[in-house]
C-alpha cells in the first residue's frame, strides 16, 4: 500500500537577478511514492533539493506545481481535519539535534508536548483529574525514553545537559509520542560524529521493526542510505536521476552521479552494520 504519492511535483522560489526576478526551480518534476513498511532513501549532495522535498510531503510547504498525497490525502488542499489527522501520523526528525529542543523546557515536557497540544484526541488517556493526568504523562514519556535507550533520570533535565546523540535520541522519542506510523528523517545523523550516529542509525532500524515504521531516511551519505532504505532514489540538482532497489542500485549504478556518490563517502564504521 502507498502512503506517500509525490506525483511531478515542482517547487520554486523568486531570484533576483539584477532589476528582474526570475522563478528558480529547486526541486523539478520530481515524482515518487513509499510504501507502508519500507525506508525509502533520498540521496543526493547538499543543495540538491531533499530538504525542499521532504518539508513539501511534510505539507510545511506547497508545490508549486503538482500533488503530493500521503494516506490518501492531498496535503496541500487538505482541511484542518484532515491535517490534524496527518500531523499526527507523520512525524519529522532533523538534522540539528538541538535546534530541535527548546532549551527551557525539560525533558518530560519536550517528550509529551506532542501528546499535549493534541489532547483534545487523545484526553481521554491521559486522564481527567490534574494528579491523573500528570502521572499519565510521565508514565508514556518513561515509556518512549525507554525506547530510545534513555531511562527516567533523563525526566527533570535540560536540553543541554545532554551529549549530540543523546539529543536526537530525545528528539525521537518526542517524534514518537503520538504513535505516528511514517517518520521524515532528514539528515538525523549528519550533525554526530560516525560512530555516535551509527548508534543512532541502529535504534532507528530496531523502532522500525517494533513498530512496522515507514521512513523516508535523508542523506547525502550513500552508504548510510543503503544501509537503512529498501529502495534509494537520487536526486541531482532539483531531479530525480535514478530511483531503485536498494541492493541494486548500488551494485548496478547507471548513473554517473550515482557512481559520484558511491564513490565519494566512507564505508560505515565496523560495527555499525
Ligand atoms: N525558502 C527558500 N527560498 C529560496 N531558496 C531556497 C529556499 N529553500 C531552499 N532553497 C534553495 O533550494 C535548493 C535546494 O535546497 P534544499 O532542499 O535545502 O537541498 P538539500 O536538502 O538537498 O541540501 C538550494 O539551492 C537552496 O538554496
Ligand atoms: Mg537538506
Amino acid at each position: 500500500m502507498e502512503l506517500v504519492e509525490v506525483n511531478s511535483v515542482w517547487k520554486s522560489y523568486p531570484r533576483r537577478l539584477g532589476m528582474r526576478t526570475e522563478e528558480n526551480a529547486v526541486v523539478q518534476d520530481v515524482s515518487l511514492s513509499i510504501d507502508a513498511g519500507e525506508t525509502l532513501g533520498l540521496v543526493g549532495e547538499s543543495g540538491s533539493g531533499k530538504t525542499t522535498v521532504a518539508r513539501m510531503i511534510l505539507g510545511l510547504v506547497n508545490p508549486t506545481r503538482g500533488t503530493i498525497r500521503v494516506d490518501g490525502v492531498d496535503v496541500a488542499t487538505a482541511s484542518t481535519e484532515e491535517l490534524k489527522r496527518l500531523r499526527r501520523q507523520m512525524q519529522p526528525v532533523f538534522q540539528d539535534p538541538y535546534a530541535a529542543l527548546n532549551p527551557r523546557m525539560n525533558v518530560l515536557e519536550i517528550v509529551t508536548e506532542p501528546l499535549v497540544i493534541h489532547e483534545d484526541d487523545s484526553g481521554a488517556a491521559l486522564g481527567n483529574g490534574s494528579q491523573q493526568r500528570r502521572t499519565a504523562l510521565r508514565v508514556k514519556c518513561v515509556e518512549l525514553l525507554r525506547e530510545v535507550g534513555l531511562d527516567e533520570s533523563a525526566l527533570t533535565r535540560h536540553p543541554h545537559e545532554f551529549s549530540g546523540g543523546q539529543r536526537q535520541r530525545i528528539n525521537i522519542a518526542r517524534a514518537l509520542a503520538l504513535r505516528p506510523n511514517l517518520l521524515i528523517l532528514d539528515e538525523p545523523v549528519s550533525a554526530l560524529d560516525v560512530s555516535v550516529g551509527a548508534q543512532i542509525v541502529n535504534l532507528l532500524r530496531n523502532l522500525q521493526r517494533e513498530h512496522a515504521l515507514t521512513y523516508l531516511f535523508i542523506s547525502h551519505s550513500m552508504p548510510l542510505v543503503r544501509y537503512l532504505s529498501t529502495r534509494i532514489a537520487v536526486m541531482e540538482r532539483g531531479r530525480l536521476v535514478e530511483t531503485g532497489e536498494a541492493e541494486t542500485l548500488c551494485a548496478h549504478p547507471r548513473q554517473a552521479y550515482t557512481r559520484k556518490l558511491i564513490a565519494a563517502t566512507p564505508e560505515l564504521p565496523a560495527g555499525a552494520a
